[in-house]
């Protein structure tokens, strides 16, 4: 069964899209959820914190199907796995990967394992796995284990591993730097992201490299990642063995595409630099109760970051220093806030009781802030 190739009026998804940059072929069956396409968002207040005539635009990942980023990878990975026939795709996940993994195989009728660092996943995305109907397991240990463990089993036959090693799923991540590239006419002068597994670090510098070989951009951005303070492998270049963050999608202590990752910031004339939890929520808050845009806590780590540079005394080789004036800034905005309320609704967050009376209620929007 194909995806929705033979669908006249069906929004197309990446494959469809890109297919001439993607490593598919006649032979493989597309299965897609029209992923892709996602809005970017002009944001005039950041915008105006950055200052010196920069523009920020907000790529706004949430708006895919399972409500993240990995839904472009996940078309092309599951897509392939199909080709390969396999019978079981399986990954580790902080959570979106496996919502969308659990998603793609559903609809490409393939079994779908997934390995979750127990209770450490938010139950948006927990949720996701159940409903696609994967077989969900919770490991005693943190992400990196549950990679460690994935890869012991993808060497038996017939199993595809849909983690970001699988080099498919980088090839579909790298659409959306194509679609910034295609939004905006050329690349921005700054691109900045979320770093967890780097995975998609490395696929956006793809993208944009690939784009500026054929000349669809005249200039590449530079890369510009923030990990979580206490989950920060790549910025203190050593493993951290016990990460700790409640941005749960990035609490990663050593990620698979590190190296890759590593050489897309340096390359680029980028850098990789820390964000606290407190910066983090305070970011996330920022975003939705001032341009309308919920997003989980990780994606508010760029947002934080950008906070970050522009009230400290600027570090040595700041990227967003080298800018020019007037330039273009993109932030990715990886997932969607819906998949984590728990972030948000805490015991200082409640709704004001009130009787069904006008009067009662004039009162207290007379006294809300
Ligand atoms: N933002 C969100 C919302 C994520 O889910 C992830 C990664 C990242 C950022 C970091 O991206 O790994 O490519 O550097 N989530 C993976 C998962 C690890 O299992 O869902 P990265």
């Amino acid at each position: 069964m194909k995806g929705s190739l033979e669908a006249p009026g069906a929004t197309i998804g990446v494959i469809e899209r890109y297919r001439e940059h993607l490593p598919v072929t006649e032979a493989t069956p597309v299965f897609t959820l029209s992923e892709g396409s996602t809005p970017l968002v002009h944001s005039p207040r950041l915008s105006a914190i950055v200052g010196r005539g920069c523009r920020v635009y907000l790529k706004y990942e949430g708006l895919n199907p399972t409500g993240s980023f990995k839904d472009r990878g996940m078309t092309v990975a599951v897509s392939k796995a199909a080709e390969s026939g396999a019978h079981l795709v399986i990954c580790a996940s902080t959570g979106n990967t496996s919502a969308a993994a659990a998603a793609y195989a559903a609809r490409a009728g393939i079994k779908c394992a997934v390995f979750l660092p127990c209770g450490k996943i938010a139950m948006g995305k927990l949720a996701q796995a159940f409903v696609h109907g994967a077989v969900v397991i919770a490991i005693e240990g943190n992400f990196d284990q549950c990679l460690k463990l994935v890869r012991e089993m993808a060497t038996e036959p017939g199993i595809s591993i849909v983690n970001s090693v699988n080099p498919y799923r980088l090839e579909g991540q790298k659409t959306a730097a194509f679609e910034v590239i295609d939004a905006l006419g050329d690349a921005p002068h700054l691109h900045v992201l979320p770093v967890g597994n780097a995975g998609n670090t490395t696929a956006y510098w793809r993208g944009y490299l690939e784009y500026h070989r054929l000349n669809r951009a005249t200039r590449l951005p530079r890369m510009l990642g923030f990990e979580a303070a206490g989950a920060a492998p790549i910025y203190y270049d050593r493993v951290v063995e016990y990460p700790e963050t409640a941005a749960s999608a990035i609490r990663i202590g050593n990620p698979a595409s590190w190296k890759m990752a590593t050489a897309a910031f340096r390359e680029s004339g980028g850098a990789i630099e820390i964000i606290t939890d407190e910066e983090i929520f305070a970011a996330q808050s920022w975003l939705a109760s001032k341009e309308g845009l919920f997003v989980e806590p990780a994606s508010a780590a760029p947002i934080a970051g950008l906070f970050k540079c522009r009230s400290q005394t600027p570090c040595a080789g700041c990227p967003i220093q080298k800018i020019p004036d007037d330039a273009v800034i993109v932030c990715t905005l990886t997932g969607h806030g819906l998949k984590d309320t728990a972030a948000v609704l805490n015991e200082r967050v409640k709704p004001l009781a009130a009787l069904p009376e006008k009067a009662a209620i004039l009162s207290i929007l007379d006294k809300a802030k």
